[in-house]
């Protein structure tokens, strides 16, 4: 099948001319099977909205598959990612295995809204991401997935360098668009599948198959480190936590930033004592979104090899009630920078809101192992669906300059995060009577108050927090992706790191 892009335009002129969609794409043979459609006012060229043509004369393929870009003068190398996928999710049931996908001719829309390569990347990561489909336990699955993905450069493109760069941009689409894949891959396992230890066993073999430096600590580990808020959390399961630490180290590079990763890699949240309600109780398998995109953006790392050190820490762990899980009250100790300062004491008041409590000791050893920025990934509260929406995720940033790079990343990611703010009115928030700080700071402001929490254990290293919880699950399914887990923050996490 061939997929050709067309876009809603307002160029028709004079009266009675009726305004009809634009096709990207110069080829004459193409325009003339498209052009009966097109005509009838039909089909609109509404962002995502396909029609399909059977037996094109001179076109080779047996299917040409119209894509809408919505408005033309809106279309961006993001409508393009969407529309790839689109196309894919079109071909799958219908078991076409085939697909070549016609790239905007700049003849038509000019080079500068939509450039040559990052559209090409952009739609090989379109493709990849349309194709993943979550029915993996189905006894009786068939395998649909599309066999063979060819992007046609325009006409005009034919200069070798020109050919060359859509060439590396479909290698790095298709690094990107996998990498994305391998997260959500994870976050589909149920919570008796992926355990805490069943996590650290994936991320060794994807490191080894990638060739990154890896290590899968547990319970003895966050002894050792004097890992308090970790554990409190880890305490309650039978199964074992995991601290999961992956390393990228460029050859020749031994000065300059270091950029730390920390997940939060929760394999499931039950609330431990503060125990959920069990209405979608279920869901809580993906608590370990936050720590699965750390894993998926190494692994882009590890394969794309920009010249900045990384080190990833996943804190996965079982938030279970159990005998021997924690209690509301309780006063536990986070993990200590250095020898010569205690670690922060916590009050726990809830129970549930344990991902703070593990990513309080990531972020520390992050910084221990030298970390010079960070950046965390967690699925963490309820509240930030509340404010934002299920339309963008939550950012935080003690550091403007850092959290301008990552401005600049989502540009390129094109996932949506919207930044809210931090300040000491809200850490007064989880001042708590008893010791250094508690684990909740009330209803109003929830997940600004969670942020500062982690600010508390950041502190003056320039860091990053995102909050994940309403975007790490795709609630219905959309032309161009599948319901279920969304890999967010895979692709701006890795653009991120690539900035430095
Ligand atoms: N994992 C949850 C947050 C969450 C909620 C993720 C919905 C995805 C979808 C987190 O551990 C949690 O339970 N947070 C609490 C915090 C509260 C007790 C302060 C919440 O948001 O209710
Ligand atoms: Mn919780
Ligand atoms: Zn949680």
């Amino acid at each position: 099948m061939l997929a050709v892009l067309a876009a809603d335009s307002q160029t028709a002129k004079g009266a009675g001319v009726k305004p009809q969609p634009t096709l990207l794409t110069t080829d004459a043979a193409v325009q003339a099977a498209a052009s009966a459609v097109l005509a009838s006012g039909e089909y609109k060229a509404g962002a995502n909205e396909t029609v399909l043509l059977h037996t094109p004369s001179g076109v080779a393929a047996k299917r040409l598959l119209i894509v809408g870009l919505g408005k033309l003068a809106k279309a961006t190398v993001h409508s393009v990612r969407d529309a790839a996928g689109t196309a894919v999710r079109f071909a799958k049931p219908r078991g076409i295995r085939e697909l070549a996908l016609a790239l905007p001719s700049s003849e038509i829309l000019p080079a500068a809204s939509l450039p040559q390569s990052a559209s090409a990347r952009a739609a090989v990561e379109g493709a990849f991401v349309g194709d993943f489909d979550p029915d993996i336990y189905r006894s009786e699955r068939k395998d649909q997935s599309v066999q063979s993905f060819t992007l046609l450069a325009p006409a005009g493109a034919g200069q070798e360098s020109v050919k060359e760069a859509v060439e590396a941009a479909f290698a790095e689409g298709a690094i990107v668009g996998e990498s994305q894949n391998f997260a959500r891959s994870l976050i589909n396992e149920p919570g008796n599948k992926l355990t805490p230890t069943v996590l650290g066993q994936r991320a060794a073999l994807m490191a080894q198959e990638v060739g990154l430096d890896w290590e899968v600590h547990s319970t003895e580990k966050l002894h050792e480190l004097k890992m308090g808020a970790f554990w409190s959390v880890a305490q309650g399961s039978a199964e074992p936590p995991a601290l999961i630490v992956l390393r990228y180290t460029p050859e020749g590079v031994t000065d300059g930033p270091i950029m730390g990763l920390v997940g939060k890699g929760i394999t499931f949240d039950t609330g431990g004592i503060s125990l959920k309600p069990s209405d979608n109780m279920e869901k809580m398998k993906y608590d370990m979104a936050g720590g699965a995109a750390m894993m998926g953006a190494m692994r882009a790392i590890a394969l794309l090899k920009p010249r900045v050190r990384v080190i990833a820490i996943v804190c996965a762990a079982e938030n279970m009630p159990s005998g021997t899980a924690q209690k509301p009250g309780d006063v536990q100790t986070a993990m200590p920078l250095s020898a010569e300062t205690p670690g922060k004491t916590i009050e726990i008041i809830n129970t549930d809101a344990e991902g703070r409590l593990v990513l309080a000791d990531g972020l520390t050893y992050a910084r221990q192992l030298g970390a010079t920025h960070l950046i965390d990934a967690a699925t963490l509260t309820g509240a930030i669906s509340v404010a934002l929406g299920k339309i963008n995720a939550g950012a935080f940033s003690n550091d403007d300059p850092t959290y301008a790079r990552f401005d600049a990343a989502i540009q390129v990611s094109g996932e949506k995060f919207w930044r809210l703010p931090l300040g000491e009115e809200y850490a007064d928030l989880i001042k708590s009577d008893i010791a250094d700080i508690k684990n909740t700071g009330g209803r109003f402001g929830g997940a600004i108050s969670a942020a500062e929490f982690l600010h508390a254990f950041a502190e003056d290293t320039p860091w990053i927090h995102l909050d994940i919880a309403g975007m790490a699950w795709v609630e219905d399914s959309r032309p161009y992706i599948a319901k279920g887990p969304s890999g967010i923050g895979v692709r701006s996490i890795l653009e991120w790191v690539r900035s430095f």
